[in-house]
Order: C-alpha cells, then sequence, then structure tokens
C-alpha cells in the first residue's frame, strides 16, 4: 500500500480497480483548475497524477512536482511539456494502439457525413421537411473515386487509409509533420503500391478530403491557416480528428463562409470546449464533441493503459508505453 495515484478525474474500470489493487487512490471530485492540480502535485504525497487532455502538465507545474511520473488518460500529450518533464526526472505514459481504429472510424464517418450532408439531411427530416423523394434534393458528393489526402501517416491515418481504400478512395499522404523525412517503400508495407507519397503542397492542392493526423506540436499549430486552404480546392472538405489547433479556426469560418472550400468534419475544436463564432451557423459543417476514442471497449482500454502505465512508474518501471523513456537511462 505504499504507492498513492492522484487520479484528475474518475477513469472507467478496470482502471480505478487495477489503481486501487497497487495502492491507495485519491479522485478528485471534479477536474481540477491548474492552480489546484499544481498545488497537489507539489505535496510529494503522490507517487504519480493520472491526468486528462485538460489538466496542464507545463514547466513551472513540473519545476515544483514532487511526483514519479504523468500518466496521460489520452494518446495526445499536448497538454504536457514532455520536455520539462524528462529535464525534471518526471516520467511520462500515454495510450497508444487502442483507440487507432475508433479514431478511425469517425474520420470516416466525418468524410461521409460530410459528402452526404448527413447533419443537414437528418434536420431536414426530424423538421418534418421530408415531403417525398425529389430528384435534386439533397445533392452531396460522391466518396468512391475521390481523392483523400492523408497528412501524416501514423497510426490512426494507415488505419484511415485501410478505409478509405475498401469506399474506393484514391490515397495520397504527406509525412508529419509535413517536412518529415519521406516513408520508405519497406515501412510503408501493406499500402505499397496502394497509397502515394506526395510533397504537403500537392497534398493540399490535389485532395478533395484533406485529413489531419499529425500531433499537435510547434511545427503543427495552425499547420491549416488560410494560405492553405486557398490553396485547397473550392470544394475541398477539411476534416480533423487529431488536435483542434492544427487549424487556424477562425480562418476556417471565413473559408467556409466565402466558399474557399466546400466544408469541414471536426471532431476537435481550437479553444474546447467553444467554438470559433460562426462555425455552428455553418450548414457545410459537421461537428462532434471529441468523442474519437469514444466507445465503451476503448474507453476501458485506455482506463487499463494508463493505471498500468502508472503502476509502473510507481513501482520504479518505466510505463507500458513511456513518452519520454530515457528519464530513465
Ligand atoms: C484523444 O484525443 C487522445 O489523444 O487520446
Ligand atoms: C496516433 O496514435 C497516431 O500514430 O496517429
Amino acid at each position: 500500500m505504499g504507492h498513492h495515484f492522484l487520479v484528475t478525474t474518475a477513469i472507467p474500470e478496470p482502471g480505478l480497480q487495477l489503481l486501487s489493487d497497487a495502492g491507495q487512490v485519491t479522485i478528485l471530485p471534479e477536474p481540477p483548475d491548474y492552480a489546484t492540480l499544481s498545488a497537489l502535485c507539489a505535496t510529494g504525497d503522490y507517487d504519480v497524477v493520472l491526468t486528462q487532455l485538460r489538466d496542464v502538465i507545463d514547466e513551472p507545474l513540473l519545476a515544483k512536482a514532487r511526483v514519479k511520473g504523468v500518466s496521460n488518460f489520452a494518446v495526445g500529450y499536448n497538454n504536457i511539456d514532455v520536455d520539462a518533464a524528462s529535464r525534471h526526472g518526471i516520467l511520462v505514459g500515454n495510450t497508444p494502439g487502442v483507440l487507432t481504429d475508433a479514431t478511425a472510424d469517425i474520420a470516416m464517418l466525418l468524410i461521409l457525413g460530410t459528402a452526404r450532408r448527413v447533419v443537414e439531411a437528418d434536420r431536414v427530416v426530424r423538421e418534418g421537411k421530408f415531403l417525398g423523394w425529389e430528384p435534386e434534393f439533397m445533392l452531396g458528393r460522391d466518396v468512391s473515386g475521390a481523392v483523400l489526402g492523408l497528412a501524416g501517416f501514423g497510426r490512426i491515418a494507415r488505419a484511415v487509409a485501410r478505409r478509405a481504400l475498401g469506399f474506393g478512395m484514391e490515397v495520397l499522404f504527406s509525412p508529419r509533420p509535413p517536412g518529415d523525412r519521406p516513408v520508405s517503400d519497406d515501412e510503408l508495407g501493406e499500402f505499397a503500391g496502394r497509397v502515394r507519397q506526395v510533397p504537403w503542397g500537392s497534398l493540399v492542392e490535389s485532395s478533395d478530403f484533406l485529413s489531419l493526423h499529425v500531433p499537435l506540436n510547434e511545427q503543427t499549430r495552425h499547420l491549416v491557416d488560410a494560405s492553405v486552404m486557398h490553396r485547397m480546392k473550392p470544394d475541398a472538405i477539411l476534416i480533423n480528428t487529431a488536435r483542434g489547433p492544427v487549424v487556424d479556426e477562425a480562418a476556417l469560418v471565413e473559408a467556409l463562409r466565402d466558399g474557399v472550400i466546400g466544408g469541414a468534419g471536426l471532431d476537435v475544436f481550437e479553444d474546447e470546449p467553444q467554438l470559433a463564432p460562426g462555425l455552428a451557423e455553418l450548414p457545410n459543417t459537421v461537428l462532434l464533441p471529441h468523442v474519437g476514442s469514444a466507445t465503451v471497449p476503448v474507453r476501458a482500454q485506455m482506463a487499463r493503459l494508463s493505471a498500468l502505465n502508472a503502476i509502473a512508474i510507481a513501482e520504479g518501471r518505466l510505463p507500458l508505453h513511456p513518452v519520454n523513456p530515457l528519464v530513465r537511462a
């Protein structure tokens, strides 16, 4: 019972059970603000803090923190200053792999949903405006034969590629972050000869659907800004299941309003849970509340991995999925 875990927001089972089998668990009654979390991490009472994406773990917090590690309940870790954690000898763990397919499903859903105007169409039915089959009613776009451009070619992008190929899309990708070294033919694996690698500029210009699969960092913040939108096809659709700040959301609202691009399917926003003014009023968007990984089995897997990461760190081992493994070297 030596270990003590601080859980900023209750996670699903088996996460809490695993943690309480391994030590003492403190679950905060409500998501902590920055000052509260910072003070709790500095008490020296906790071995590991189990965090959510909205918990900001930055340099000043880490400098005062007396914890061995931070276990993030997410694959992305842009809420944590990992370099600062490394400097302070604090391990960071994340939950990759288990949410790849669920997130790719949401990207595919947004591709299909924007192409076929699912939100508008649903509203028509509910508002009693479906007056019978008509030859030119609610016409959308074809997905089959359309060009899908993937920004990034990591796990989630590959899972989207697999789905899109099944829908008869032509799949292009550009390595992440744009400007990274090219992916070799060997690394293409099952996709060799089935997807084409192109420079970022060509990806932007030739995609009917441009889907973002890059981590958020200083190279990718506002990767898709007004100038990129102006290079996209006028009917192109932007899909974002990665991180909101990869897109300049205010510029996106303007581009959608002015017909610079055709539509957007978004599961993430620049300043969650706020939306850029005007975004919610645009009909050519499908907007989801960051649900990429939101299935019952996936959240249970994420809970399991984040608990196992926390326990490993508390016991002086590397987490199963270390973000900064060199801390121990
Ligand atoms: C969710 O956005 C995650 O990074 O797991
Ligand atoms: C995230 O898990 C990715 O590699 O795309």
